[in-house]
């Protein structure tokens, strides 16, 4: 394996594998796919396309093991809400297909993304076995987050009510949606989009890493 930092490419598209392939070049990375990568070795840089099928767990999931890599995704079309998805999924840099190579080399030339700071939340163990709500953060993006465990993992998101400030985590939730216990709004947790009124806002989330048993929240300087 080579001793240069790494490029994992969570893409198969060849226009984009092409435009990275020369970004390494230029940037002393090697580009491997993660099945040709070494397993224990940290990337750099990843790249994901997000119009893959599970495109977004692979994001959460990325973020999650490898919280100081800088992630980059690429849409076939421009497309606002999976673009805000990606961001808020934990993506650095995302641009259409064709222009990701540009954005990156743009951020790559900026230098090291911006982490901030971890807010340890629970032991894994805690939360074995259990879905929905897991566990509520009263103050640590000051104000109060609920995390919740669905079938893709776990997943932070605001816990007040964009329309009147009701608790979220205390309303039903169903297959990743949250609805609010006083007018009924709902928003997917995995995403923050709002899927029905009155509210009109989507809610906050906040990309989640896990450490040594740990996870922790990850929020913006
Ligand atoms: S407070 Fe949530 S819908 Fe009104």
């Amino acid at each position: 394996m080579g001793s240069s930092p790494l490029l994992l490419l969570w893409t198969a598209d060849p226009k984009v594998v092409r435009a990275l392939d020369s970004l390494a070049g230029e940037h002393g990375l090697t580009a491997r796919r993660p099945d040709a990568a070494d397993p224990a070795e940290t990337p750099a840089v990843v790249v994901v396309d997000l119009d893959a099928p599970g495109a977004y767990d692979a994001l959460v999931d990325v973020r999650g093991r490898w919280p100081d890599a800088l992630v980059a995704g690429h849409l076939g079309l421009p497309d606002r809400e999976r673009w805000l998805a990606a961001e808020r999924a934990g993506c650095d840099v995302v641009a259409n297909r064709g222009a990701l190579a540009a954005a990156l080399r743009k951020r790559l030339a900026a230098g090291a993304p911006r982490r901030g700071r971890r807010v340890p939340l629970f032991a894994l163990n805690d939360a074995a076995g259990r879905l929905g709500c897991v566990h509520k953060e009263p103050a640590g993006t000051g104000e109060p987050v609920a995390v919740y465990h669905v079938g893709s993992g776990f997943h932070a998101c605001a816990d007040r009510c964009p329309h009147a400030g009701a608790t979220l985590s205390e309303g039903e939730m169903e297959s990743g949606v949250v609805t609010c216990p006083r007018h009924g709004s709902q928003f997917d947790v995995t995403t923050g989009q709002r899927l029905r009124g009155p509210a009109d806002t989507d809610i906050a989330t906040y990309p989640t890493v896990s450490d040594g048993g740990q996870l922790y929240l990850l929020v913006p300087d």
